[in-house]
């Protein structure tokens, strides 16, 4: 048996280490997370996706009393996206979480599913979606989605 180590590379920056733009995306997360509808977690989660175009598309967490049916927020952006703006390629994603009406000091990392379903566009897309996890002091940066799913399942693990 051999040994296999998988490395990915991020950054970890403070608010004040970021350019404008970076920080401007982060601050429409933030706002999106006021959209959120979480009576049950009372976790509000904020999700912005900056467009090739230059447009921030926004999405927060959606839940319902029958737990499974809701959504997190970095699906919804990404599916409004998909729905309403076809062709566009997306450049970045910031997620922020706000617990007690403060962003939380621990970044929000997307769970699981999230990270399947943004993989899957940056990889129709060609091209890498930078992604900011955001807490109240720190930002982790990683160069792409496929960096968060190491081993990860696509369509082409179909084909026999
Ligand atoms: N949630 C998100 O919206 N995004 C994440 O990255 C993690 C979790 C939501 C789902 C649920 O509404 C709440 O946060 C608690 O899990």
């Amino acid at each position: 048996m051999k040994e296999y180590n998988i490395y990915i590379s991020a950054c970890i920056a403070t608010q004040e280490e970021l350019s404008l733009k970076e920080r401007e995306l982060i601050r429409e997360a933030v706002d999106a997370a006021e959209s959120s509808y979480s009576p049950y977690s009372h976790f509000a989660v904020g999700a912005a996706l900056r467009l090739d175009t230059g447009e921030i598309i926004k999405g927060s967490n959606q839940e319902n009393a029958s737990y499974p049916v809701g959504c997190c927020a970095e699906r919804t952006a990404l599916f409004w996206t998909g729905a309403n703006r076809k062709n566009a390629v997306i450049c970045e994603i910031a997620v922020v979480a706000i617990n007690g009406g403060q962003v939380t000091e621990v970044i929000t990392a997307p769970c699981g599913m999230c990270r399947q379903a943004l993989l899957e566009v940056e990889r129709r897309q060609k091209k890498p979606i930078r992604v900011f996890l955001c807490g109240k002091d720190e930002v982790v940066i990683l160069n792409q989605v496929a960096d968060l799913l190491p081993l990860s399942f696509d369509a082409e693990k179909m084909s026999v």
